[in-house]
């Protein structure tokens, strides 16, 4: 506490460097054990984590009940696993295309500043982060590009880590450790049914998110609703590409796997997520200016020098990313045997943890046999007036 009061009277003292360092660092295996379970009672957890099972094929489940239940399906995941994606991730919950001799961690923020770079982000633009997370991109890109960004996300738990440190009273404690509190803010809603007013926004993206979305068409159409006209759309999805066979039994077994543990009620194929964006009314075929493509579309797992799919392949190890790696996921699963043992964690939290080893087998092989990416991206434009979307 001393060292607080000394960083309160000098605000620029290393002190409250040091101890706002800590609280941006990933969390401890406490932490993990406290945060399991999300806004779900302690008591329950085992029950959520048997609902959250019951709607995937592996257990039985179909994709019209994932469909129809996505806001069910999708916050029981997130409540379930999130105190895991800040164990092992941080605060940033996505993959990234990867160069030789770059950190994971360096990967994924070049990941955000390429989204920033490709929207052509301006000084004082008014951004949407659509399924922000705990809001990891958001801090990062804002700060990159110095907009404003909201960041929307339909859950709870994920919203109150973005706002952390209850302990100290502060509310959007991240955001204000970032200093960027009075430019970003969250906003707890459903993407498939924004509050917002049309015409809104300056530029909109969504990194690895828009894929929980029970139908890709209505929720891009709420997206492109929201857009200003003659902005851009940028987006990560994961889909399934079209080396997928779906009557070949075990690619059917790896997109099961990972829907299972990446709470998805269906990946969409590449091809399925641009015609969604097409009769949504954005223009995405590519558009020249001055020469230079403006709108364009691409999976970039294609030109990654290092596959994306390596901090979770068993084969591979790192210190910096040790958490991830196959030793460090057998080590935080002992741990978290231990912690429901001694009833730190809460009962299924094994359960949890052996869904995400699921999702991390499932992700591994669909990236070495190219059937799914975690990074097609694309640059969308809602043209300056006629759209399909005011046809449909
Ligand atoms: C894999 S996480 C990615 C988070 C963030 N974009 C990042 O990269 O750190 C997907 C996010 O989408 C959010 N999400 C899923 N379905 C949603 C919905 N219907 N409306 C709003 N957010 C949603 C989840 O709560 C979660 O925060």
């Amino acid at each position: 506490m001393a060292a607080v009061g000394r960083a309160v009277a000098n605000p620029h003292s290393t002190d409250l460097c040091v101890l706002e360092d800590r609280k941006m660092s990933k969390p401890g295996a406490l932490d993990l054990a406290s945060g399991l379970g999300g806004k779900i009672e302690k008591k329950e957890v085992l029950s959520a984590v048997e609902k959250y099972e019951k709607y995937h094929v592996c257990y039985g489940g179909d994709e019209e009940e994932r469909k129809a239940n996505y806001t069910d399906m999708v916050n029981k995941y997130y409540d379930l696993v999130t105190s895991f994606y800040e164990f092992g991730w941080g605060q940033s919950f996505h993959f990234a295309p990867r160069w030789k001799g770059e950190s994971l961690q360096e990967s994924i923020k070049r990941h955000e500043h390429f989204l920033a770079l490709q929207l052509g982000l301006k000084q004082g633009q008014k951004v949407l982060d659509v399924g922000c997370g705990i809001g990891g991109p958001l801090r990062e890109i804002s700060r990159f590009s110095s907009t404003s960004i909201t960041g929307l996300n339909n859950n709870e738990y994920q919203i109150s880590r973005g706002t952390y440190l209850h302990a100290l009273g502060a509310s959007q404690e991240l955001n204000r450790i970032a200093g960027v509190d009075k430019t970003c803010n969250f906003v707890k809603a459903d993407f498939m049914k924004m509050p917002f007013s049309d015409n809104s926004f300056d530029a909109i993206y969504a990194i690895e998110a828009t894929c929980h979305a029970p139908d890709a068409l209505g929720c891009y159409k709420e997206i492109y609703r929201v857009l200003k006209p003659g902005q851009c759309f940028a987006a990560y999805e994961w889909c399934m590409t079209d080396s997928f066979d779906p009557n070949n039994q075990e690619h059917q077994k790896i997109k099961a796997e990972i829907e299972l543990g990446d709470g998805l009620p269906d990946i969409r194929l590449t091809r399925q997520c641009l015609e969604a964006l097409k009769l949504a009314g954005f223009e995405v075929s590519s558009v020249f200016l001055n020469f230079l493509q403006v709108i364009w579309e691409n999976d970039l797992t294609v030109d990654s020098p290092i596959p994306w799919y390596l901090p979770l392949d068993k084969s591979h190890f790192s210190l910096s990313s040790f958490r991830l790696t196959a030793l460090g996921r057998f080590i935080t699963k002992n741990m978290v045997k231990a912690l429901e043992f001694v009833r730190l964690a809460p009962e299924g939290s094994q359960r949890v943890q052996s869904f995400l080893e699921k999702a991390a087998e499932g992700l591994v092989e669909g990236g070495r046999k190219e059937i799914f990416t975690p990074m097609y991206f694309f640059l969308a434009r809602k043209p300056h007036s006629g759209s399909a979307a005011e046809a449909l």
